[in-house]
């Protein structure tokens, strides 16, 4: 049975222990398990809708409402994944997709966690179907994306749950409630990455640090899972302050090499030592681009974004936290 229509909303993530570099890119079939927190505000919403034509629409929703062209590169992705679900849920339905990003679209935010996360789900449930987020979370990753199989689960998340397994599902390490932390973002610089993420996992092999990471991933996913459990925050803050450094010292070092620093980014980086020279414990990483994901707690948000608020290099600061997770929605895009 399909409805005609269906709405979701996914949040991102920021990956505390990070998916990069795969052994099956295509399908996002990662060398190392990953954990990242579920976000609450930055969200995308996505509305899938049954129709009868011979070809999947797929349409972008602009701040102001209305239905605009996605680009290619975006409406191949969706198209692709598309025809993945439909050999999935075994169906030979026609789709009108639309999606729209309820945080800046140009803030420089990777949105295609969020996105499939939300494309699968509102799928899933147009065709009739209910899965549980693990097997939501095989889904997703299938777009090729690995980090949207976290965003369909809330709370702290890893995938894959066991790595001898790296086509299987994420699963929940804790819920949002367990430790209400904080993600300020500052933002310092709103354009799209030069160099996406895909070409970030395929060059990561040929640094010369890719083989090193690998070996200390496993212990820094259980220093994590572990910091989680006890709401550590300074054993947290080493973990995600060395992966971040690796993910770029990976990136600066592959062939050819991947620059994504601006000087905003070394300004945000000096700005959390002073503050934690000032006794304020405030935590940093990055994804693959030069924003930084502030980590702290809830006591100290406004002094990391009173701090961050004043840097010239700083266009703007985003206010998020660990969320629940995706939802479906009542209300519809289209
Ligand atoms: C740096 O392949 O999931 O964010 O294609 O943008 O969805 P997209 O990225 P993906 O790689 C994510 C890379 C990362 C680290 C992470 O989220 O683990």
């Amino acid at each position: 049975m399909t409805a005609a229509r269906a709405t979701a909303e996914a949040p991102a993530n920021i990956a505390f222990v990070k998916y990069w570099g795969a052994r099956d890119l295509d399908h996002a079939v990662p060398w190392t398990a990953s954990l990242s927190m579920t976000l609450r505000r930055c969200c995308s919403v996505c509305t899938v809708e049954v129709i009868e034509l011979d070809e999947d629409l797929v349409q972008w929703v602009n701040r102001n409402g209305e239905c605009v062209d996605p680009g290619v590169g975006f409406a191949s992705r969706v198209r692709a994944h598309l025809a993945t679900l439909r050999r999935r849920l075994g169906t030979a339905a026609r789709f009108r997709v639309a999606t729209r990003n309820n945080f800046p679209s140009s803030a420089g935010i990777a949105s295609s966690a969020s996105g499939f996360a939300a494309l699968t789900m509102a799928t899933v449930a147009v065709a009739g179907r209910r899965l549980d987020p693990a097997a939501l979370s095989v889904l997703a990753r299938m777009s090729g994306s690995g980090s949207a199989a976290r965003s369909t689960l809330g709370g702290f998340v890893e995938w894959p749950e066991d790595i001898s397994n790296p086509q299987g599902p994420a699963a929940q390490v804790a819920t949002a409630d367990h430790w209400p932390l904080c993600d300020v973002i500052a933002v310092t610089d709103q354009g799209e990455k030069a160099v996406p993420s895909r070409q970030g996992h395929r060059r990561a092999p040929t640094s010369p640090l890719f083989a090193t990471r690998l070996s200390l991933v496993p212990e820094r996913l259980e220093q994590a899972r572990q910091a989680i459990r006890d709401r550590d925050l300074e054993g947290l803050g080493r973990v995600i302050e060395s992966e971040a450094l690796d993910l770029h010292y990976i990136a600066m070092s592959s062939q050819p090499p991947i620059y994504y620093w601006n000087g905003g980014t070394i300004d945000v980086l000096k700005t959390v030592q002073r503050l934690r020279k000032t006794g304020c414990p405030v935590f940093w990483t990055m994804d693959a681009g030069a924003n930084v994901h502030l980590i702290c707690s809830q006591a100290e948000r406004e002094t990391v974004v009173r701090e961050v608020e004043a840097l010239e290099s700083v266009r703007q600061v985003i206010r998020d936290e660990v969320g629940p997770g995706p939802r479906l929605l009542d209300t519809h895009l289209i």
